[in-house]
């Protein structure tokens, strides 16, 4: 009985920790380009422009039946030498009163281990609860629907926006993301100095496909909500994942000025697809090396320090700030822009 009690409480004890530990690893900005190898494979100039980080094998095709991730990459953007992952998101711009844009510029954010550096780009979690299963060689999963018009659409305890009144960076820290007054909008407020964007990917899987038609219904959010690993799965998608999130800093502090604005009543700031924050999303592909990522979660592997136990390594910010590759769809997508890189609206009608 004593022997069953100490098991039982070193199991309890070992989960506690594990829930507690979490990948946190700043990626920086691969390129900037119109493509989008889930949503319109091959196509170059697709409908609104992308930001991509991680593994310098990301191309426009990425069939999964031949472009191993791991073995084609010769370096990443992100933190640890082990994820040749490919993530992607939507970019911000400003829109001024002369209907001018420009891209808004992008800073790692504060938490547990001090002040990520990026070169753009964005920070990646990856946040066990309980016992997880990682994605397999081939998976690729979006959140957030990009053509979205419609605020009361979107979970806003999964995806969401957060003003910072301050630029210093040691307040970038606080409650829970996708909590308290977080709002599915990108907040226009001009006492917003920076905008920190929180996408949550579902963390329940149907055990079967690596992908589905929209790239979202072989996965489901399970019970509860928020950054800490998600609840229990429904029997539809039974295999717990580790929760996947994106953290993204925008820098509005040089558009804050309201003279500068819009004076037709629309907003200031947009994402690429010329629509606001109900349209935000994610894109994931799947790419680390070996059974990297299952040994991280098992080990309770933290933050984006060096983890022997699970065979990690990080690099230094300069050696992944280095990892860029060319745009694909060559195009101006800095300083002012007479009109947004656009083919055409994605709206669903
Ligand atoms: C993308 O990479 C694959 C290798 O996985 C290669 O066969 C394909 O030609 C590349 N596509 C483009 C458009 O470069
Ligand atoms: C945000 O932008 C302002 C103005 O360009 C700059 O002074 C500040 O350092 C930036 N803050 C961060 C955290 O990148």
């Amino acid at each position: 009985m004593k022997q069953q009690l100490s098991l039982a409480t070193a199991a309890l004890l070992a989960q506690t920790v594990a829930g507690q530990n979490m990948l946190r690893f700043a990626c920086s900005q691969l390129v900037v380009d119109r493509v989008d190898p889930i949503v319109n494979p091959g196509m170059l100039y697709t409908p609104h422009l992308h930001q991509i980080v991680g593994g310098n094998s990301f191309n426009i095709t990425m069939d999964p039946a031949d472009h191993d991730l791991v073995s084609q990459s010769t370096c990443t953007s992100c933190s640890f030498n082990e994820d040749l992952s490919n993530y992607w998101t939507a970019v911000m711009f400003f829109k001024n009163k002369d209907g001018m844009y420009q891209r808004v510029p992008q800073t790692g954010n504060g938490g547990p281990q001090g002040k990520l550096i990026n070169d753009g780009g964005l920070d990646v979690y990856y946040i066990p609860s309980g016992r997880t299963t990682a994605f397999a060689k081939g998976f690729r999963m979006i959140a957030g629907d990009a053509g979205n018009t419609d605020d009361s659409k979107v979970n806003k305890n999964n995806i969401c926006h957060r003003c910072w009144t301050s630029p210093n960076e040691n307040t970038f820290v606080g409650a829970q993301p996708c909590s308290g007054s977080d709002t599915v909008a990108i907040p226009q407020s001009p006492n917003c100095k920076m905008i920190r964007q929180t996408i949550i990917f579902p963390t329940c899987w149907d055990g079967k496909n690596l992908d589905s038609v929209d790239h979202r219904t072989h996965v489901a959010y399970g019970q509860g909500y928020g950054a800490n690993g998600g609840g229990a799965c429904p029997q539809t998608h039974p295999v717990k994942l580790p929760q996947v999130m994106f953290e993204l800093m925008w820098n509005i502090t040089d558009f804050s000025d309201q003279s500068q604005w819009p004076t037709d009543g629309s907003d200031h700031l947009v994402y690429s697809m010329d629509l606001g924050g109900s349209a935000a999303h994610g894109d994931y592909v799947f790419g680390w090396k070996d059974d990297t990522l299952q040994r991280a979660m098992d080990s309770g592997c933290n933050l984006n320090r060096d983890c022997p136990a699970a065979g990690l390594t990080s690099q230094p910010p300069e050696k992944y700030n280095a990892c860029k590759i060319p745009q694909a769809a060559p195009e101006p997508v800095d300083g002012w822009l007479q009109a947004l890189p656009l083919g055409g609206s994605i709206v669903k009608k």
